[in-house]
């Protein structure tokens, strides 16, 4: 059975996934990369990756299909590689919002199919990847999958009718988390920091403050509580933030993104 891996469509997501894995000690030699214009991926051609633009060589040398193609663009694809596709063959969508059964019909039968959602953090290993995949999938299919997106970061199971709600949370989520940054950067100018030391200490306490949650696995309002003195400054700048409507502003735009992808759907 051959190990190779494909990423086929590789924009922006399947570049993150190419230099994750590569950077994780996995031997560019198995990994082909494949778009129509292929020469913006020289970088990684010099890397000993290869790189084409032949969709079907690239399913043909690997066994492990990573599909990044924008959704509009997924039909293609499987139009062009159906015929090479066989049953040793483990296709990983990526696409928001192209189920596992459209993808399977397209197929031929008995092909394992697995939707992976993960996030742009991949780039520098830290992603979370919402993983969905039917009961009769092969576990070692499954398991393969997870390998790869676990080079990237972590991966957590959910059922694919979460698969737009994780697409939510976990990737448009770095857009939401990059502004409350920004804002607190802001926050912090404007009390004397120059900006760089403001995104220092901004950036660090993020970082520390989601390291508390995941390391002790508490819920933020324990940790916040810790830090809350009486009558103290925090509790004075929550509470004012509150009053602004801080949490309802955050849950009012996550729903209001997540009618968004329903609708588009
Ligand atoms: N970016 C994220 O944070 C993120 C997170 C989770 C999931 N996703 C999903 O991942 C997918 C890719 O997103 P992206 O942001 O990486 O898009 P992107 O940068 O546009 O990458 C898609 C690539 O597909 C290539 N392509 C189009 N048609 C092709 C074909 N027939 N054969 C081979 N390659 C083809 C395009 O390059 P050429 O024009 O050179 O062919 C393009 O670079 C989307 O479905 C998106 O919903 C994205």
């Amino acid at each position: 059975m051959k190990k190779n891996i494909a990423i086929l469509g590789c924009g922006n997501l399947g570049q993150s996934i190419a230099k994750g894995l590569i950077s994780d000690d996995f031997n560019p030699a198995y990994l082909t990369l494949s778009k129509r214009h292929y020469q913006t991926l020289d970088h990684f051609k010099q890397q000993g990756i290869s790189v084409t633009s032949d969709n079907r060589a690239a399913v043909e040398n690997s066994r492990i299909i990573i599909i990044a193609v924008k959704p509009f663009n997924f039909n293609d694809v499987l139009e062009d590689i159906k015929s090479v596709v066989t049953s040793d063959h483990t296709i990983v969508s990526v696409a928001t919002g192209v189920t596992i059964k459209e993808i399977a019909s397209q197929l031929p039968n008995n092909i394992n199919v697995i939707r992976a959602m993960p996030n742009t953090a991949t780039d520098v290993g830290e992603s979370v990847t919402a993983i969905a995949y039917n009961k009769n999938t092969d576990n070692d299919a499954v398991a393969e999958a997870k390998e790869i997106f676990q080079k990237i970061g972590i991966t957590i199971d959910i059922d694919e009718e979460l698969m737009e709600a994780a697409t939510i949370l976990g990737a448009c989520g770095i857009a939401y988390v990059m502004r409350f940054i920004r804002a607190m950067v802001q926050g912090g100018i404007q009390i004397g920091f120059n900006a760089k030391t403001a995104s220092d200490i901004v950036n660090q306490t993020v970082k520390g403050a989601a390291a508390l949650l995941i390391e002790r696995e508490q819920h933020p309002e324990f940790e916040i509580d810790k830090v809350t003195t009486p009558r103290g400054c925090t509790i004075v700048g929550l509470n004012e933030m509150e009053h602004h409507g801080f949490s309802s502003s955050l849950i009012r735009g996550i729903v209001a993104s997540y009618q968004k992808i329903e609708k588009t759907e």
